[in-house]
């Protein structure tokens, strides 16, 4: 008997949670496996940050909360929108909940039936498709190609546009790509929105903070004022203060949507983890200069791969500005056969034969539905990276 229902079957595993595990079995088998597959950055979360954990643990804040947030992390929430987004958001426009994908997929299961469509650029995050599929909705995905930017246009939007279209999400910095959506790009997109008022905006603001080369953050709601009533802005704690362990997002949007995702948390998770949350109080409140440091480290990688990545005859890719992700093509490997005699057919067998052959792990590029194209996250060490890039390098030079 198959007891699983059609909703699961529908979604497949993710393939980065899948490679990063193949990556961990091998490592344990003795290989030296080099892991760029992780999507986390590889450094601790801020003392003050840990140390207000801490304190929640031994000040006993370690009962239920509510279901969507203690008040003192939605305001903190309501604040950061406030201060770095120019968002006039009060707490209880806010949630919070058990990472930015909990959010979404509470937004999802919330506002999703049969025959709905939601519109998102490729290459897309991973778990966008298969969260919309779940809810028997169709996932409507753009081709974004480098020529764009990886960037959904107007017109693109406009035509993808039907009368069943309930959302579209965008996601900016985006993974996997990198790219970015300045005020202009995300005021035509407006435009095209503002027409059609049966169309919600997801906005996937995650990558924030991660963004380089004196490039501006912009977000919808505070893009086009006009949009905010049916906007659900989504961030989190995971990547700006590399706690993607601790498992708490955030979000803000218009009542009655903030409404019912409040009441599928109360009958799934019952609420975030509250050591979680008084740990996030404090990020969100706290200083961020830290994060100088990180972007200036983030850039040096990024330009050490992008350099390393041009060098290589067989692949190419544009200079994120984004993020912690290099989008690259590998075109050039296609057709070709590995010295380990691998024939190389499309992005996966691309890199299963890297993990294989050179113990380097990136993701392949159908899993964010572009193809041929592969990940690789340079959240991870200037010395792993460059030794990744020399087996990278020398695996493509020994193809046939
Ligand atoms: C684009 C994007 N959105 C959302 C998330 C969810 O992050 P979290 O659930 O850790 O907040 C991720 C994590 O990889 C991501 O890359």
């Amino acid at each position: 008997m198959d007891a699983i229902s059609q909703g699961v079957q529908r979604m497949a595993p993710s393939a980065t949670v899948a490679i990063t595990q193949l990556a961990r079995e091998r490592a344990a088998a003795g290989h030296d496996i080099i892991s760029l597959s992780v999507g986390e950055p590889d450094f601790d979360t801020p003392e003050h940050v840990r140390d207000a954990g801490i304190a929640a643990i031994n000040g006993g804040k370690t009962r239920y909360t509510a279901a969507d947030g203690i008040a003192e992390l939605k305001q903190a929430v309501a604040d950061k929108f406030n201060r770095d987004n120019a968002l006039a958001v009060t707490a209880d426009q806010c949630c919070v909940g058990s990472g930015g994908k909990q959010i979404i997929f509470n937004a999802m299961v919330a506002t999703l039936d049969p025959g709905d469509e939601v519109i998102m650029g490729a290459p897309y995050w991973v778990s966008y498709p298969d969260i919309v599929g779940f809810c028997g909705a169709k996932p409507v995905v753009v081709p974004c190609d480098a020529n764009s930017g990886f960037r959904l246009t107007a017109d693109q939007l406009r035509a993808a546009i039907t009368p069943n279209t309930r959302w579209v999400i965008l996601n900016s910095p985006a993974n996997p790509s990198g790219a970015i959506y300045g005020e202009a790009e995300l005021a035509a997109l407006g435009e095209v929105l503002l027409a059609n008022p049966h169309v919600m905006v997801l906005s996937d603001d995650i990558y924030e903070y991660l963004i380089y080369d004196g490039a501006r953050f912009a977000t919808m709601a505070s893009v086009v004022p006009a949009l905010k009533a049916r906007t659900l802005t989504v961030n989190g704690v995971s990547k700006a203060f590399a706690m993607t362990g601790w498992r708490i997002g955030y979000a803000t949007g218009p009542k009655w949507l903030l409404a019912a995702m409040n009441k599928l948390s109360g009958q799934s998770i019952t609420n975030a983890c509250s050591i979680s949350q008084w740990a996030s109080v404090a990020a969100l409140n706290g200083d961020m200069s830290f994060l100088d440091d990180w972007r200036a480290e983030f850039v040096a990688r990024r330009n050490h791969v992008v350099e390393r990545l041009r060098a290589i005859p067989e692949l190419g890719c544009d200079r994120p500005k984004g993020a912690f992700y290099v989008f690259a093509s590998c075109a050039g490997a296609m057709g070709r056969t590995s010295a380990g005699g691998t024939k190389i057919e499309s992005d996966r067998d691309f890199v299963m034969a890297l993990i294989a052959e050179a113990n380097v792990a990136t993701v392949h590029g159908a899993a964010f539905g572009m193809s041929p194209y592969f990940r690789i996250s340079y959240a991870t060490s200037m010395d792993r990276l460059d030794v990744a890039m020399d087996r990278i390098e020398k695996f493509c030079s020994q193809l046939i």
